[in-house]
């Protein structure tokens, strides 16, 4: 199938990479996202150049006549420069193998099709020409366009071969159904791939964990990111993904009386987030990872059914070795996700009881500026399926948000800075580093938040005084 698609190409690098490619007597294609993405209507920015010949070479001559810098990794045998907010790299054609044992491949010059061959799918294995002579000519002799209609995720070659080369793909087989997905147009990996996949899935244990967070991430930036975990769990591959999640499946029966299923559950609330998010990774991690502490805080009481108590505490606990198993950062992000989790029964917590200001000012005190993200959380935590009780839950769950930007506008809690520091009262009361002044700041803290005084320095000022002399505290002057 050769089909014209020069509109694609309309971009003059391709003018320019063309020209030079046949000046230097060698062939040169478009091949892989790019090329996907046109023919899916999506904008694409990186554009994968393979030549059959020598990828430095063209990308350091293409490099000269735009006037651009050319970074070369010789070890990849791969050059990219950037020109007009595009991205471009080039590579020699090849074909490769892998030895079983690793990911470091035995490279050797190919042709386009044998290049084309050994990549992952079909739909990511098409290429544009650039020669002169049919420039724009559709090169796809694996069936990309037809698998591309008809949304299918397939490999060029018998999967367990694509597979073995780089376990990753598995979860880029993932990562594109999930992505490429709209409701009107579906996309599946197809059965012999699902197959392969059950089979080949223990291979993930010789990925680094960086390359699984970085896929596991795009997955969970996705439109609908639940798909891609139900694809993982389909195929077996949530043992060597994050097994934490798998241990959310299931439902335990006891008396006659089952518990949620924790697993849909959690997918569910991760789609509610990303409905609404915009695109905050973070906030989808704290989604996935909301009731990853159930499990191991089940417990049957007769009579009373399964609870889940403290579920929240030990969640936000199993957070940081969750991140490090990833090789992901212990930094902000950890913390947010961390404390988010932590956190994320109050404001339902609250909806339950009679709002207090006070209820409400300890809950801005400790959410802080991830308050927003942590209403968004909370209110994607019900999925209830009794529409009433839904709209009784969302109706005061609005009543907590008015309540809480009253309190907010009189009491400034979000970024609560303690009037009383620990200089000022180690000036006041002639005392050195000791535990009074935590005592004395956390009696102020507990009184502002609590209501009792203003958030102010003079009532704060009188309340400390009052609690020091109460503790056998004086004023030197
Ligand atoms: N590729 C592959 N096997 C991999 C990674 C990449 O065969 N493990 C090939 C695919 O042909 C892919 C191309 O290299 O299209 C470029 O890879 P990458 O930039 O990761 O993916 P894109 O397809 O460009 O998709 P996106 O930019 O959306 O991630």
């Amino acid at each position: 199938m050769s089909t014209i698609t020069e509109g694609y190409l309309n971009h003059k690098i391709f003018g320019i990479v063309s020209e030079t490619a046949a000046e230097m007597g060698v062939r040169a294609f478009v091949i892989g996202g790019y090329v996907r993405d046109c023919f899916l209507g999506r904008s694409n920015d990186d554009i994968d150049i393979v030549v059959e010949g020598r990828g430095i070479e063209l990308a350091e001559a293409v490099g000269q006549k735009v006037r651009s810098k050319v970074s070369v990794f010789r070890n990849f045998g791969t050059a990219m420069l950037r020109f007009e907010g595009m991205e471009i790299e080039f590579v020699g054609a090849r074909k490769e193998s892998y030895h079983r044992e690793s990911r470091n491949p035995i490279v050797e010059d190919g042709t386009l099709e044998e290049d084309q061959l050994r990549r992952d799918f079909t739909i990511n294995a098409m290429a544009f020409s650039l020669q002169k002579e049919d420039f724009g000519a559709l090169v796809d002799p694996f069936g990309g366009i037809r698998d591309l209609a008809a949304g299918v995720i397939r490999t060029p070659r018998d999967p367990d071969e694509t597979y073995s080369d780089d376990p990753l793909r598995m979860l880029r087989a993932v990562r594109f159904a999930t992505k490429l997905s709209t409701p009107e147009h579906p996309f599946a990996i197809v059965p012999e791939s699902m197959d392969s996949i059950r089979r080949m899935a223990p291979r993930m244990e010789i990925l680094s964990r960086e390359r699984i967070a970085e896929e596991l991430n795009k997955i969970l930036l996705c439109p609908r990111p639940s798909m891609g975990f139900r694809l993982m769990d389909e195929a077996g591959m949530l043992p060597y993904v994050l097994p934490d999640l798998q241990a959310l499946k299931g439902v335990e029966t006891m008396d006659g009386k089952g518990h949620k299923e924790n697993f849909s559950h959690t997918l569910q609330v991760l789609d509610n987030v990303a409905e609404v998010d915009g695109g905050k990774l973070w906030l989808r991690w704290a989604a996935l990872l909301h009731d990853i502490g159930k499990p191991r805080s089940k417990r049957f009481a007769p009579g009373l059914g399964w609870t889940f108590h403290g579920h929240n505490v030990i969640g936000a606990k199993m957070v940081p070795g969750i991140f490090k198993s990833l090789k992901m950062t212990q930094g902000d992000e950890m913390k947010y996700v961390q404390k988010l989790v932590d956190l994320h029964l109050r404001p339902i917590a609250l909806v339950d009881e009679e709002v207090t200001d006070s209820a409400v000012r300890r809950l801005l005190f400790d959410a802080g500026n991830d308050i927003g993200d942590l209403m968004i959380l909370c209110n994607a935590d019900i999925t209830s399926k009794n529409p009433a009780k839904v709209a009784r839950i969302r109706a005061n769950f609005e009543l907590v948000k008015q309540k809480m930007s009253e309190v907010e506008q009189k009491d400034e809690i979000r970024n609560f800075k303690n009037p009383i520091d620990g200089a000022y009262v180690m000036e006041v009361f002639g005392i050195p580093p000791c535990q009074e002044i935590g005592i004395l700041k956390e009696a102020v803290k507990n009184a502002i938040l609590d209501g009792e005084i203003g958030n102010n320095f003079a009532e704060a000022d009188a309340l400390m005084r009052q609690k020091a002399a109460e503790i056998g505290l004086h004023p030197v002057k």
